[in-house]
């Protein structure tokens, strides 16, 4: 059994979520509950696997070979009941700069690209810092639970500009799992309208209390021929400083064309650990993953207690997968700055901003509860505190 309870200190590794509070907070006494990593090791195979090659005084030049698309085809078998071929799956240096490599080489600068706001602020990037339009398709909030507006997303996938949808399933920040019938409307409204489906599913391993993911493309033929998946098990295994994550797709032209895009900016040779990382995880992170899961749940069920009975007004959206919580502070009538104030100043509490997300999160902020429950307590604790 893995001891999640075990507090790691992390000094001293250049942790972002630690040595980047002073920039963002402005002060290092929060307890850091913000960038989506979990402060849990890593499992033990993994470890095992890179200490080994580390003891190799050789770190030339490394390929992946065979079992690097082999695993992760029998991941995908394993975890989401989804049958691939190797042949189809194509290696990025993460999720991010592969979503940068799709819109450069599906889509020319002045070409709209939607997005689903609240969303993970990079895909603001990933669409503006390159010249493209951003459409932004806001999520509509119905009793605590996020929806899609489809007849908004429909406007504008029929705009003769729009080229690309990028969907985040589970979505980060609002934990929605889409279901089939929701997903089988945005293939449907892409399909109709020639708009390609780049789907990020980073955080598809971490699906919770029963929640199914259904990978994109495997919803049926016509969905798997217009889209791209993106996956890593980065998330999943907490092993983001890596740089390592994948693409799959069975069409064939948009994976030539993602390699060649790829190539063109000479981001194909990975490290020499990738294959390492990606085989072991998944070949032997199984059991690693199951007892998160069920860590995680519990620190969910912890905090959304601890707020009923302690931070009266504060609505948690109950999330179906990741580890991160989106709350709404609303009803404690703060504008965002002195929100912020608040958890930093009197708190000491570094949650990651809801309006980083885009407008809609205003009211809101970010909750990473893959902690030790210990430390989840403590920082909840000193939120009610200063709140009295
Ligand atoms: C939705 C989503 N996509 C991508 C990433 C980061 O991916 P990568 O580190 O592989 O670029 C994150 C990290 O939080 C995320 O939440």
């Amino acid at each position: 059994m893995t001891d999640f309870d075990k507090i790691i200190d992390r000094k001293g590794t250049n942790a972002y979520k630690l040595d980047l509070r002073k920039r963002s907070f402005g002060t290092d006494d929060v307890i850091p509950l913000w960038v989506a990593d979990m402060d849990f090791a890593a499992p033990e195979a993994v470890q095992k696997a890179i200490q080994q090659r580390a003891a190799h005084e050789v770190y030339g030049y490394t390929i992946r070979t065979e079992p690097f698309a082999q695993s992760i085809t029998n991941w995908m078998l394993y975890k989401h009941n989804w049958v691939i071929n190797p042949d189809w799956v194509e290696f990025s240096p993460g999720v991010v700069p592969a979503l940068v490599m799709s819109v450069l080489a599906f889509s020319n600068p002045g070409d709209a690209v939607i997005i689903q706001t609240p969303v993970y602020p990079p895909f603001y990037a990933v669409v503006a810092d390159n010249e493209r339009e951003l459409l932004k398709n806001s999520l509509l909030e119905k009793d605590g639970r996020y929806e899609i507006n489809f007849q908004e997303l429909e406007e504008m996938a029929s705009r003769p500009q729009t080229k690309i949808f990028i969907l985040c399933n589970p979505h980060n920040p609002v934990g929605r799992v889409w279901t089939e019938q929701e997903l089988l409307r945005i293939h449907d409204i892409c399909l109709r309208h020639n708009v390609l489906v780049l789907a990020d599913e980073i955080h598809s391993d971490l699906t919770l209390f029963g929640n199914k993911h259904i990978p994109f493309a495997s919803l049926n033929s016509d969905a798997a021929a217009n889209s791209i998946v993106f996956m890593a098990p980065s998330k999943t295994f907490n092993i983001a400083g890596f740089s390592t994550s994948y693409v799959i797709t069975s069409n064939n032209e948009l994976l030539k064309a993602y390699r060649k895009k790829m190539h063109a900016l000479q981001m194909h040779m990975g490290h020499v650990f990738t294959g390492i990382i990606v085989e072991t995880a998944y070949n032997e992170g199984r059991e690693w993953l199951d007892e998160l899961i069920t860590y995680l749940e519990e620190n969910i069920r912890f905090v959304k207690n601890f707020i009923q009975e302690n931070l009266k007004g504060v609505k948690l959206i109950e999330p179906e997968a990741t580890y991160l919580l989106w709350l709404d502070f609303k009803a404690w009538g703060m504008d965002q700055k002195e929100l912020r104030r608040f958890l930093i100043e009197e708190a000491k509490v570094g949650l990651n901003d809801g309006v980083s997300f885009g407008q809609e999160g205003i009211g809101f902020m970010r909750l990473n509860v893959a902690s030790p429950k210990s430390v989840l307590e403590k920082a909840l604790k000193q939120i009610a505190q200063a709140r009295i």
